[in-house]
Protein backbone atom coordinates (compact mmCIF):
# COMPACT_ATOMS: atom_id res chain seq x y z
CA UNK A 1 0.00 0.00 0.00
CA UNK A 2 1.13 3.78 -0.62
CA UNK A 3 0.18 7.04 0.15
CA UNK A 4 -0.86 10.07 -1.92
CA UNK A 5 -1.84 13.37 -1.70
CA UNK A 6 -5.02 14.98 -2.25
CA UNK A 7 -4.78 18.51 -2.72
CA UNK A 8 -7.80 20.34 -2.83
CA UNK A 9 -7.10 23.69 -4.65
CA UNK A 10 -8.56 27.44 -3.76
CA UNK A 11 -7.34 28.19 -0.27
CA UNK A 12 -5.52 31.35 0.22
CA UNK A 13 -2.71 30.59 2.94
CA UNK A 14 -2.38 32.42 5.80
CA UNK A 15 -0.53 32.48 9.12
CA UNK A 16 2.91 31.16 9.65
CA UNK A 17 5.72 28.55 9.06
CA UNK A 18 8.52 27.32 10.84
CA UNK A 19 11.79 26.56 8.54
CA UNK A 20 13.95 23.90 10.25
CA UNK A 21 17.51 22.77 9.42
CA UNK A 22 18.72 22.25 6.01
CA UNK A 23 19.00 19.25 4.07
CA UNK A 24 21.42 20.57 2.32
CA UNK A 25 23.49 21.08 4.98
CA UNK A 26 22.89 18.99 7.76
CA UNK A 27 23.99 15.52 5.74
CA UNK A 28 27.59 17.10 4.77
CA UNK A 29 28.22 18.45 8.76
CA UNK A 30 26.96 14.98 9.56
CA UNK A 31 30.03 13.33 7.15
CA UNK A 32 32.17 15.92 8.22
CA UNK A 33 31.82 14.43 12.25
CA UNK A 34 34.17 11.91 10.57
CA UNK A 35 36.94 14.42 10.51
CA UNK A 36 37.15 14.13 14.40
CA UNK A 37 37.49 11.47 16.88
CA UNK A 38 34.76 12.46 20.01
CA UNK A 39 30.74 13.35 20.02
CA UNK A 40 30.18 16.08 17.64
CA UNK A 41 26.60 17.40 17.99
CA UNK A 42 24.49 18.97 15.76
CA UNK A 43 20.83 20.82 16.69
CA UNK A 44 18.52 22.28 14.52
CA UNK A 45 18.42 18.74 12.40
CA UNK A 46 15.25 18.10 10.24
CA UNK A 47 13.21 15.31 10.72
CA UNK A 48 13.49 13.58 7.20
CA UNK A 49 14.26 10.20 5.61
CA UNK A 50 17.77 10.84 5.07
CA UNK A 51 19.00 11.68 8.43
CA UNK A 52 18.57 8.47 9.73
CA UNK A 53 19.60 7.13 6.79
CA UNK A 54 22.91 8.90 6.88
CA UNK A 55 23.07 7.97 10.29
CA UNK A 56 22.88 4.01 9.17
CA UNK A 57 25.66 5.41 6.77
CA UNK A 58 27.85 6.65 9.39
CA UNK A 59 27.55 3.53 12.23
CA UNK A 60 28.38 1.30 9.04
CA UNK A 61 32.11 3.37 9.43
CA UNK A 62 32.20 2.29 13.17
CA UNK A 63 30.49 5.67 14.67
CA UNK A 64 27.55 5.85 17.35
CA UNK A 65 24.98 8.15 16.40
CA UNK A 66 22.27 9.10 18.53
CA UNK A 67 19.48 10.75 17.04
CA UNK A 68 17.11 12.52 19.52
CA UNK A 69 14.56 15.20 18.27
CA UNK A 70 16.52 17.80 16.13
CA UNK A 71 19.51 16.67 17.71
CA UNK A 72 22.15 14.39 16.59
CA UNK A 73 24.99 13.10 18.57
CA UNK A 74 28.00 11.52 16.36
CA UNK A 75 30.81 10.03 18.35
CA UNK A 76 33.68 9.21 16.50
CA UNK A 77 36.10 6.87 16.71
CA UNK A 78 39.93 6.78 16.63
CA UNK A 79 40.06 3.91 13.91
CA UNK A 80 37.43 4.50 11.04
CA UNK A 81 36.06 1.56 8.31
CA UNK A 82 36.82 3.45 5.50
CA UNK A 83 34.60 1.32 3.39
CA UNK A 84 31.23 3.14 2.75
CA UNK A 85 29.53 1.13 0.31
CA UNK A 86 27.39 -0.77 2.74
CA UNK A 87 23.22 -1.22 1.97
CA UNK A 88 22.74 2.90 3.93
CA UNK A 89 25.50 4.44 1.96
CA UNK A 90 23.45 2.90 -1.67
CA UNK A 91 20.07 4.12 -0.20
CA UNK A 92 21.17 7.58 0.36
CA UNK A 93 21.66 10.04 -2.88
CA UNK A 94 23.91 12.39 -0.93
CA UNK A 95 26.36 9.25 0.41
CA UNK A 96 29.27 11.08 -2.16
CA UNK A 97 29.49 13.66 0.82
CA UNK A 98 31.78 11.03 2.82
CA UNK A 99 34.37 10.96 0.05
CA UNK A 100 36.60 13.70 1.76
CA UNK A 101 36.27 13.34 5.00
CA UNK A 102 37.57 9.32 4.66
CA UNK A 103 40.11 10.29 2.25
CA UNK A 104 41.48 13.47 5.12
CA UNK A 105 41.15 10.75 7.54
CA UNK A 106 42.01 7.71 6.43
CA UNK A 107 44.14 8.23 3.30
CA UNK A 108 41.95 6.07 1.55
CA UNK A 109 37.71 5.39 0.79
CA UNK A 110 35.32 3.16 -1.04
CA UNK A 111 32.19 4.79 -1.37
CA UNK A 112 29.41 3.18 -3.30
CA UNK A 113 28.40 5.72 -6.27
CA UNK A 114 25.09 8.02 -5.62
CA UNK A 115 22.17 6.20 -7.36
CA UNK A 116 20.84 7.73 -10.27
CA UNK A 117 19.03 10.54 -10.32
CA UNK A 118 15.61 12.32 -12.15
CA UNK A 119 16.85 15.72 -12.33
CA UNK A 120 20.13 14.55 -14.34
CA UNK A 121 23.22 12.98 -14.78
CA UNK A 122 25.52 13.57 -11.99
CA UNK A 123 29.15 13.43 -12.77
CA UNK A 124 32.28 13.17 -10.10
CA UNK A 125 34.60 14.67 -12.33
CA UNK A 126 35.24 17.44 -10.21
CA UNK A 127 35.41 15.34 -6.87
CA UNK A 128 38.05 13.47 -8.41
CA UNK A 129 40.68 15.86 -10.31
CA UNK A 130 40.58 17.29 -6.86
CA UNK A 131 41.19 15.01 -4.91
CA UNK A 132 43.84 13.72 -7.17
CA UNK A 133 45.46 17.07 -6.90
CA UNK A 134 45.83 16.88 -3.46
CA UNK A 135 47.53 13.54 -4.25
CA UNK A 136 45.17 11.03 -4.39
CA UNK A 137 44.80 8.22 -6.46
CA UNK A 138 40.94 7.77 -7.81
CA UNK A 139 39.00 5.21 -9.99
CA UNK A 140 35.80 3.61 -10.28
CA UNK A 141 35.63 -0.03 -9.49
CA UNK A 142 32.46 -2.47 -8.97
CA UNK A 143 30.12 0.58 -8.61
CA UNK A 144 32.14 2.52 -6.08
CA UNK A 145 34.47 5.29 -6.29
CA UNK A 146 37.99 4.28 -4.80
CA UNK A 147 40.50 6.88 -3.52
CA UNK A 148 44.07 6.21 -2.39
CA UNK A 149 46.98 8.49 -0.81
CA UNK A 150 50.26 8.12 0.49
CA UNK A 151 49.37 11.17 2.19
CA UNK A 152 47.57 14.57 0.98
CA UNK A 153 49.08 17.87 0.34
CA UNK A 154 47.97 20.94 -0.08
CA UNK A 155 46.91 22.35 -3.95
CA UNK A 156 46.40 24.84 -6.47
CA UNK A 157 42.77 23.80 -7.34
CA UNK A 158 40.53 25.34 -10.19
CA UNK A 159 36.76 24.07 -10.22
CA UNK A 160 35.19 24.06 -13.81
CA UNK A 161 31.93 24.98 -12.48
CA UNK A 162 31.10 25.62 -8.43
CA UNK A 163 29.61 22.67 -7.97
CA UNK A 164 28.61 22.68 -4.45
CA UNK A 165 29.90 18.80 -3.87
CA UNK A 166 33.09 18.91 -5.58
CA UNK A 167 33.91 22.15 -3.13
CA UNK A 168 32.52 20.16 -0.29
CA UNK A 169 34.32 17.13 -0.66
CA UNK A 170 37.75 18.89 -2.03
CA UNK A 171 37.39 21.35 1.60
CA UNK A 172 37.03 18.30 3.87
CA UNK A 173 40.20 16.38 2.44
CA UNK A 174 42.42 19.52 2.32
CA UNK A 175 41.47 20.47 6.01
CA UNK A 176 43.51 17.77 7.12
CA UNK A 177 45.96 17.87 4.07
CA UNK A 178 49.84 18.66 4.59
CA UNK A 179 50.12 22.32 3.69
CA UNK A 180 47.90 24.95 1.88
CA UNK A 181 45.42 24.08 -0.39
CA UNK A 182 43.59 26.81 -2.59
CA UNK A 183 40.10 26.11 -4.53
CA UNK A 184 39.52 28.72 -7.13
CA UNK A 185 35.88 28.83 -8.54
CA UNK A 186 34.84 27.17 -5.46
CA UNK A 187 31.02 27.37 -4.53
CA UNK A 188 29.46 30.00 -2.41
CA UNK A 189 26.07 28.56 -1.10
CA UNK A 190 24.92 29.50 2.35
CA UNK A 191 25.34 25.56 2.95
CA UNK A 192 28.91 25.85 2.48
CA UNK A 193 29.85 28.65 4.50
CA UNK A 194 27.64 26.50 7.47
CA UNK A 195 30.16 23.52 6.79
CA UNK A 196 33.36 26.07 6.26
CA UNK A 197 31.96 27.97 9.99
CA UNK A 198 31.56 24.35 11.87
CA UNK A 199 34.91 23.05 10.14
CA UNK A 200 36.82 26.44 11.86
CA UNK A 201 35.36 25.73 15.17
CA UNK A 202 36.67 21.92 14.81
CA UNK A 203 40.07 23.75 14.58
CA UNK A 204 40.28 24.01 10.68
CA UNK A 205 41.65 27.19 8.98
CA UNK A 206 40.35 28.15 6.43
CA UNK A 207 39.90 31.91 4.44
CA UNK A 208 36.91 33.27 1.92
CA UNK A 209 33.86 31.11 3.25
CA UNK A 210 31.55 32.38 1.64
CA UNK A 211 33.73 33.71 -1.45
CA UNK A 212 34.90 31.85 -4.82
CA UNK A 213 38.31 31.73 -3.31
CA UNK A 214 38.56 29.10 -0.29
CA UNK A 215 41.91 28.97 1.19
CA UNK A 216 42.66 26.32 3.36
CA UNK A 217 45.62 25.41 5.66
CA UNK A 218 45.88 21.66 6.32
CA UNK A 219 45.98 21.18 10.59
CA UNK A 220 47.22 18.13 11.98
CA UNK A 221 44.27 17.02 13.67
CA UNK A 222 40.44 18.51 14.21
CA UNK A 223 38.38 18.43 17.61
CA UNK A 224 34.49 17.64 17.63
CA UNK A 225 32.04 20.62 18.04
CA UNK A 226 28.50 21.62 18.69
CA UNK A 227 26.85 23.07 15.75
CA UNK A 228 23.16 24.41 14.63
CA UNK A 229 22.49 24.06 11.14
CA UNK A 230 21.56 26.83 9.18
CA UNK A 231 17.65 27.13 8.15
CA UNK A 232 16.67 25.42 5.20
CA UNK A 233 16.58 28.36 2.42
CA UNK A 234 14.85 26.30 -0.38
CA UNK A 235 12.06 25.19 2.16
CA UNK A 236 11.54 28.45 2.81
CA UNK A 237 11.71 29.61 -0.67
CA UNK A 238 8.67 27.12 -1.44
CA UNK A 239 6.39 28.47 1.37
CA UNK A 240 7.26 32.30 0.30
CA UNK A 241 6.16 30.66 -3.46
CA UNK A 242 3.12 29.12 -1.92
CA UNK A 243 2.09 32.55 -0.54
CA UNK A 244 2.08 33.97 -3.91
CA UNK A 245 0.28 31.89 -6.03
CA UNK A 246 -2.40 31.28 -3.60
CA UNK A 247 -2.68 35.19 -2.98
CA UNK A 248 -1.85 34.69 0.30
CA UNK A 249 0.21 35.99 3.40
CA UNK A 250 2.58 33.92 4.96
CA UNK A 251 5.18 34.64 7.84
CA UNK A 252 8.20 32.21 7.68
CA UNK A 253 10.70 31.99 10.51
CA UNK A 254 13.93 30.02 11.43
CA UNK A 255 15.71 30.82 8.34
CA UNK A 256 18.20 33.51 7.16
CA UNK A 257 15.98 36.18 4.80
CA UNK A 258 19.50 37.51 3.17
CA UNK A 259 19.88 33.44 1.50
CA UNK A 260 16.67 33.82 0.01
CA UNK A 261 17.23 37.97 -0.98
CA UNK A 262 16.88 37.01 -4.84
CA UNK A 263 13.77 35.17 -4.79
CA UNK A 264 12.26 37.37 -2.25
CA UNK A 265 13.35 40.05 -5.01
CA UNK A 266 11.36 37.89 -7.60
CA UNK A 267 8.60 37.55 -5.42
CA UNK A 268 8.24 41.68 -5.33
CA UNK A 269 8.23 41.67 -9.08
CA UNK A 270 5.43 39.38 -9.40
CA UNK A 271 3.85 41.97 -6.97
CA UNK A 272 4.16 40.31 -3.39
CA UNK A 273 4.95 42.80 -0.26
CA UNK A 274 7.69 41.01 0.92
CA UNK A 275 8.88 42.17 4.71
CA UNK A 276 12.17 41.07 5.94
CA UNK A 277 12.77 40.29 9.04
CA UNK A 278 16.98 40.79 10.29
CA UNK A 279 18.60 38.46 12.16
CA UNK A 280 19.79 35.15 11.83
CA UNK A 281 16.57 33.04 12.01
CA UNK A 282 14.06 35.76 11.91
CA UNK A 283 12.81 34.95 8.12
CA UNK A 284 10.35 37.26 5.96
CA UNK A 285 6.34 37.50 5.11
CA UNK A 286 4.95 37.71 2.07
CA UNK A 287 1.40 39.04 1.52
CA UNK A 288 0.13 38.61 -2.04
CA UNK A 289 -3.49 40.89 -3.42
CA UNK A 290 -4.48 39.54 -6.63
CA UNK A 291 -3.06 37.65 -9.62
CA UNK A 292 0.69 37.51 -9.95
CA UNK A 293 2.63 38.82 -12.78
CA UNK A 294 4.82 36.88 -14.76
CA UNK A 295 8.84 36.79 -13.93
CA UNK A 296 11.71 35.60 -16.09
CA UNK A 297 14.20 33.34 -14.23
CA UNK A 298 17.22 31.82 -14.63
CA UNK A 299 18.96 29.16 -12.55
CA UNK A 300 22.84 29.66 -11.55
CA UNK A 301 24.71 28.58 -8.63
CA UNK A 302 24.50 31.32 -5.37
CA UNK A 303 23.96 33.88 -5.16
CA UNK A 304 21.62 33.12 -8.36
CA UNK A 305 18.46 31.58 -8.40
CA UNK A 306 18.92 28.07 -7.20
CA UNK A 307 17.86 25.45 -9.12
CA UNK A 308 16.39 23.46 -6.22
CA UNK A 309 13.33 26.62 -6.45
CA UNK A 310 12.79 26.31 -10.15
CA UNK A 311 10.05 23.82 -10.07
CA UNK A 312 8.33 26.61 -7.59
CA UNK A 313 8.99 29.63 -10.23
CA UNK A 314 7.67 27.13 -13.71
CA UNK A 315 4.69 26.86 -11.08
CA UNK A 316 4.05 30.39 -10.07
CA UNK A 317 4.58 31.22 -13.90
CA UNK A 318 1.51 28.83 -15.33
CA UNK A 319 -1.10 30.93 -12.61
CA UNK A 320 0.44 34.22 -13.53
CA UNK A 321 -0.70 37.34 -15.89
CA UNK A 322 2.06 37.08 -18.70
CA UNK A 323 4.52 35.00 -20.44
CA UNK A 324 7.61 34.03 -18.66
CA UNK A 325 11.08 32.34 -19.94
CA UNK A 326 12.80 30.35 -17.32
CA UNK A 327 16.19 28.99 -18.10
CA UNK A 328 17.91 26.15 -16.20
CA UNK A 329 21.48 25.68 -16.46
CA UNK A 330 22.67 23.00 -14.00
CA UNK A 331 20.53 20.18 -14.35
CA UNK A 332 18.60 19.63 -17.75
CA UNK A 333 16.55 16.96 -16.66
CA UNK A 334 14.44 18.77 -14.03
CA UNK A 335 12.24 20.34 -16.87
CA UNK A 336 10.50 16.68 -16.80
CA UNK A 337 8.35 18.62 -14.27
CA UNK A 338 6.95 20.53 -16.91
CA UNK A 339 5.44 17.44 -18.54
CA UNK A 340 3.17 17.32 -15.34
CA UNK A 341 2.27 20.80 -15.11
CA UNK A 342 0.93 20.60 -18.53
CA UNK A 343 -1.25 17.66 -16.97
CA UNK A 344 -2.70 20.33 -14.60
CA UNK A 345 -3.16 22.47 -17.40
CA UNK A 346 -0.03 24.79 -17.56
CA UNK A 347 0.47 26.38 -21.12
CA UNK A 348 4.37 25.47 -21.17
CA UNK A 349 6.94 25.03 -23.74
CA UNK A 350 10.09 23.80 -23.45
CA UNK A 351 13.13 23.77 -26.01
CA UNK A 352 16.67 23.21 -24.42
CA UNK A 353 17.43 24.86 -21.43
CA UNK A 354 14.40 27.30 -22.04
CA UNK A 355 10.76 26.93 -21.02
CA UNK A 356 8.32 29.52 -22.21
CA UNK A 357 5.09 29.55 -19.99
CA UNK A 358 1.74 31.47 -20.78
CA UNK A 359 0.29 32.08 -17.09
CA UNK A 360 -3.58 30.75 -17.62
CA UNK A 361 -5.95 32.27 -14.76
CA UNK A 362 -6.58 28.30 -13.19
CA UNK A 363 -5.13 24.96 -13.93
CA UNK A 364 -7.27 21.93 -13.54
CA UNK A 365 -6.84 19.44 -11.39
CA UNK A 366 -5.52 16.06 -12.49
CA UNK A 367 -2.96 12.90 -10.89
CA UNK A 368 0.58 13.39 -11.24
CA UNK A 369 3.48 12.17 -10.33
CA UNK A 370 6.62 13.80 -8.66
CA UNK A 371 9.67 12.92 -9.68
CA UNK A 372 12.15 14.55 -7.24
CA UNK A 373 12.08 16.63 -3.94
CA UNK A 374 11.30 20.06 -5.49
CA UNK A 375 8.82 18.79 -8.74
CA UNK A 376 6.59 16.87 -5.76
CA UNK A 377 6.35 20.59 -3.57
CA UNK A 378 5.84 22.28 -7.16
CA UNK A 379 3.16 19.79 -8.03
CA UNK A 380 1.88 20.37 -4.69
CA UNK A 381 1.63 24.22 -5.30
CA UNK A 382 0.09 23.85 -8.61
CA UNK A 383 -2.40 21.67 -6.81
CA UNK A 384 -3.50 24.45 -4.24
CA UNK A 385 -4.29 26.84 -7.82
CA UNK A 386 -6.68 24.25 -9.45
CA UNK A 387 -10.05 23.65 -9.79
CA UNK A 388 -10.98 20.22 -8.00
CA UNK A 389 -8.65 17.59 -6.17
CA UNK A 390 -4.75 17.19 -7.89
CA UNK A 391 -3.85 13.43 -6.46
CA UNK A 392 -0.21 13.84 -6.29
CA UNK A 393 2.01 10.18 -6.52
CA UNK A 394 5.36 9.48 -5.52
CA UNK A 395 5.53 11.46 -2.37
CA UNK A 396 8.21 10.07 -0.47
CA UNK A 397 10.41 12.02 -2.99
CA UNK A 398 8.23 15.09 -1.31
CA UNK A 399 8.95 13.60 2.24
CA UNK A 400 12.77 13.56 1.80
CA UNK A 401 12.78 17.10 1.91
CA UNK A 402 10.55 18.87 4.25
CA UNK A 403 9.43 17.63 7.65
CA UNK A 404 5.84 17.64 8.07
CA UNK A 405 4.55 19.32 4.74
CA UNK A 406 1.15 18.51 5.17
CA UNK A 407 0.76 19.05 8.40
CA UNK A 408 2.19 22.99 8.05
CA UNK A 409 0.23 23.33 4.73
CA UNK A 410 -3.46 22.42 6.80
CA UNK A 411 -2.06 24.92 9.32
CA UNK A 412 -1.96 27.52 7.07
CA UNK A 413 -5.40 26.70 5.55
CA UNK A 414 -4.67 24.37 3.06
CA UNK A 415 -7.18 21.76 2.11
CA UNK A 416 -4.88 18.75 1.71
CA UNK A 417 -4.96 15.15 3.04
CA UNK A 418 -2.44 12.05 2.77
CA UNK A 419 -4.80 9.13 1.27
CA UNK A 420 -3.76 5.29 1.13
CA UNK A 421 -3.62 4.13 -2.32
C1 LIG B 1 23.76 20.07 -4.60
C2 LIG B 1 22.42 19.93 -3.90
C3 LIG B 1 21.27 20.01 -4.91
C4 LIG B 1 21.40 21.27 -5.75
C5 LIG B 1 22.79 21.35 -6.37
C6 LIG B 1 23.06 22.65 -7.14
C7 LIG B 1 22.89 18.48 -2.01
C8 LIG B 1 22.66 17.16 -1.37
N1 LIG B 1 22.37 18.63 -3.23
O1 LIG B 1 23.93 18.94 -5.44
O2 LIG B 1 20.05 20.02 -4.18
O3 LIG B 1 20.42 21.21 -6.78
O4 LIG B 1 23.81 21.27 -5.36
O5 LIG B 1 22.86 23.74 -6.32
O6 LIG B 1 23.48 19.38 -1.45
N2 LIG B 1 29.07 18.73 -11.95
C9 LIG B 1 30.00 18.20 -12.83
N3 LIG B 1 31.05 17.48 -12.31
C10 LIG B 1 31.21 17.25 -10.97
C11 LIG B 1 30.24 17.78 -10.08
C12 LIG B 1 29.18 18.53 -10.60
O7 LIG B 1 29.90 18.38 -14.03
O8 LIG B 1 32.19 16.60 -10.57
C13 LIG B 1 27.95 19.57 -12.48
C14 LIG B 1 26.57 18.96 -12.25
O9 LIG B 1 26.21 18.06 -13.26
C15 LIG B 1 25.68 20.20 -12.25
C16 LIG B 1 26.59 21.26 -11.62
O10 LIG B 1 27.92 20.77 -11.75
O11 LIG B 1 25.37 20.59 -13.55
C17 LIG B 1 26.30 21.56 -10.16
O12 LIG B 1 26.29 20.39 -9.41
P1 LIG B 1 26.66 20.37 -7.86
O13 LIG B 1 26.68 21.75 -7.33
O14 LIG B 1 27.86 19.51 -7.68
O15 LIG B 1 25.39 19.63 -7.27
P2 LIG B 1 25.37 18.64 -6.03
O16 LIG B 1 26.42 18.99 -5.04
O17 LIG B 1 25.31 17.23 -6.54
Amino acid sequence: MSEHFRVHGGARLVGEVDVVGAKNSVLKLMAAALLAEGTTTLTNCPDILDVPLMADALRSLGCEVELEGDVARITTPAELSYHADSEAMGKLRASICVLGPLVGRCKRAVVALPGGDAIGSRPLDMHQSGLEKLGAKTWIEHGCIVAEAEGLHGAQIWLDFPSMGATENILMAAVLANGTTVIDNAAREPEIVDLCLMLTQMGARIEGAGTSTLTVHGVKELQPTEHRVIGDRIVGATWGFAAAMTRGDVRVRGVNPHHLDLVLEKLRMAGAEVTVYEGEDEGFRVVMDGRPKAVDFVTLPYPGFATDNQPFAIALSAVAEGTSMITENLFEARFRFIDEMIRLGADARTDGHHAVIRGVEQLSSAPVWASDIRAGAGLVLAGLCADGATEVYEIFHIERGYPGFVENLRKLGADVERVSS
